[in-house]
C-alpha cells in the first residue's frame, strides 16, 4: 500500500515538473517571436525612412515631376491601340498582380528607356533591369505599401538596360482596378530616368 501511495506521489512529481517544462518552453518560443517581429518592424521602418530621405532629395530636383497622373485600369495604362498606348512619352509597364509580378505588356517609351522589345518582356519579372546597385530593399517595401492599401508609391533605384548600363530609375507604382468590380487586375508602373540627380546632390 505504502508502495504504491509513494509510486503514484513520484508520478504525479515528473508531470507537474514535465507540465512546467513544456511551460517554459512555450514562454521563451513566445518571447522569441516577438523579438523577430520587433526586428521585422524595425527594419521596414529603417528601410522606410532610407526610402524617403531619398524621395526628398530627388524631389527637391524640380526637373522631376513626382505628381504624374496615373492610369487607374489596364485599358488606361496599355490602351489596345498600339498608336494610342505609344502616343503617351512616359515609359510605362504592366505587370499581374501576384506572384513575381511578371510584365504584361509596355509601350514603346519603356522599350526606348530599357532597350528591350515587349515581346522580350512579356511573362518575365522586373529582374531583368536589376543588378548590384538595385534598392531590393526599397522595391519591396514599395510593393508591399501598394498592398496595405496605398494608390501611388514612389521608389528610387538603381536599374540595368538590356545592355547593361545603368540609369537611376523614379518608379511610380500604383494599382489597377476593374473598372465595375473595383477589384485590383494589376499594378503599372511609370518609369522616369533621373540620370545622376541624386549623386550629383550628394558630391
Ligand atoms: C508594376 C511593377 C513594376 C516594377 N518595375 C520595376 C522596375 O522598373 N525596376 C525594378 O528594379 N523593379 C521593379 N519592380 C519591382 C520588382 O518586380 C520586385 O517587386 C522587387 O524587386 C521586390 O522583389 P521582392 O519582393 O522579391 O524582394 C516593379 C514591380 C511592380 C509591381
Amino acid at each position: 500500500m505504502v508502495r504504491r501511495i509513494r509510486s503514484s506521489t513520484t508520478d504525479l512529481r515528473k508531470e507537474i515538473e514535465g507540465a512546467k517544462i513544456v511551460k517554459e518552453r512555450e514562454a521563451a518560443w513566445k518571447k522569441f517571436c516577438t523579438i523577430q517581429r520587433i526586428r521585422k518592424f524595425l527594419k521596414s521602418r529603417r528601410i522606410r525612412e532610407e526610402s524617403e530621405a531619398i524621395l526628398r532629395e530627388v524631389l527637391d530636383d524640380a526637373t522631376i515631376i513626382s505628381n504624374v497622373s496615373v492610369p487607374k485600369t489596364l485599358a488606361e495604362a496599355l490602351p489596345d491601340d498600339v498608336e494610342k498606348r505609344d502616343i503617351d512619352p512616359r515609359a510605362i509597364v504592366v505587370t499581374e498582380a501576384t506572384g513575381k509580378f511578371n510584365m504584361i505588356g509596355c509601350n514603346k517609351a519603356w522599350e526606348n528607356l530599357c532597350g528591350f522589345a515587349e515581346c522580350e518582356i512579356v511573362g518575365k519579372d522586373s529582374s531583368i533591369l536589376q543588378g548590384p546597385d538595385t534598392n531590393y530593399a526599397g522595391l519591396h517595401d514599395a510593393v508591399s505599401r501598394l498592398f496595405e492599401g496605398e494608390q501611388r508609391v514612389n521608389v528610387v533605384t538603381t536599374n540595368y538596360r538590356k545592355d547593361g548600363s545603368k540609369f537611376t530609375n523614379f518608379l511610380t507604382l500604383a494599382p489597377l482596378r476593374d473598372e465595375s468590380s473595383g477589384n485590383l487586375t494589376h499594378f503599372v508602373a511609370i518609369l522616369n530616368d533621373i540620370g545622376d540627380s541624386i549623386s550629383r546632390k550628394r558630391k
